[in-house]
């Protein structure tokens, strides 16, 4: 089947179980609150993933949402792939028949309908919760930025570390279309100072090259303050989720874009203890 969603490792599984702790202790904790809560999903696949073998068949984000017994007031999501859209569609159709006048799907960019969704809804009135789920390198700092301006939602991100690391060539030498993903990724060319510096060795040439400088640890620090330039209030200790080889490939990060100190602080401690607890 086309549509087909394949799930990674046992990262996905880990992954998923954080957020939707996340989800659960989210709907309790407004419960009583007077606020519209919303759902926003916004690489929400098909409802479903299976094993790369096919045998192992798990509950995707957006059936893990759909199924939570407290309820949002409002769900979107947004998929890229039309025919994922259209099995996330049926499935709400079939599955979910008492959500369906709650559920918008929406077939594009996650970018450009997060921004439109930011832009209509009141937040005087809506608080939101956010999974940024990309495969790679999908979501622009921009989107970040209007999330994080509307000062009503919490954003689980699933930050692709490993497809920054490969763009990150050591010898400096970055194609210009490189350059573009990592400046969209990140905000902006910051990030060219901050990781490259001369090379004290000079080449045959006897002039002076450009080489990378920051590691591991250094990358993941300088992703954390970056969101914390943003948001108001981040999770200090992403959940690093690694390959085979145990090379770091995300970062499951949290930040909220709440202002108010008590809404960081509940959100933060729900997220922390889950982080911590679910290792
Ligand atoms: C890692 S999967 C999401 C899995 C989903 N959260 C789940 O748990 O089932 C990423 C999804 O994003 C979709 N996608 C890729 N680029 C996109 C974009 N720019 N905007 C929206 N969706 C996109 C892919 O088709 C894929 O279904």
């Amino acid at each position: 089947m086309g549509s087909e969603q394949k799930f990674g490792g046992d990262w996905t599984i880990e992954k998923l179980d954080i957020f939707s702790s996340y989800l659960e202790a989210y709907l309790k904790a407004l419960k009583n609150f007077k606020f519209k809560k919303v759902y926003i999903d916004a690489f929400a696949g098909t409802g479903n993933i299976t094993s790369r073998d096919g045998a192992q068949m798990i509950a995707g984000s957006a059936r893990i949402a759909l199924s939570s017994q407290l309820q949002f007031d409002k769900y979107y999501f947004i998929e890229a792939d039309t025919d994922k859209a259209a099995a996330l569609q049926k499935m709400v159709d079939t599955e979910f028949t008492f959500l369906k006048h709650k559920v918008t799907i929406l077939a594009g960019d996650a970018n450009n309908e997060l921004s439109k969704i930011c832009r209509s809804i009141d937040w005087r009135y809506n608080r939101a919760l956010l999974f940024l789920d990309p495969y790679a390198t999908q979501v622009a700092w921009i989107t970040l930025e209007n999330v994080a301006k509307t000062e009503a939602i919490d954003v689980w991100y699933l930050f692709p570390f490993q497809a920054l690391q490969r763009l990150l060539r050591k010898d400096g030498q970055l194609d210009s279309t490189w350059v573009e993903c990592i400046d969209r990724l990140l905000g902006d060319h910051e990030w060219q100072t901050e990781f490259y510096k001369e090379d004290p060795q000079l080449n045959l040439f006897g002039t002076t090259s450009i080489v990378k400088d920051i590691n591991t640890e250094g990358l993941k620090e300088y992703i954390f303050q970056r969101l914390q330039k943003v948001f108001p209030a981040v999770a200090p200790k992403p959940r690093v989720f690694r390959n085979t080889k145990q090379s770091p490939i995300f970062l499951f990060c949290f930040a909220v874009a709440s202002k108010n100190e008590a809404a960081q602080r509940l959100a933060l401690r729900i997220a922390n203890h889950i982080l911590k607890e679910k290792l």
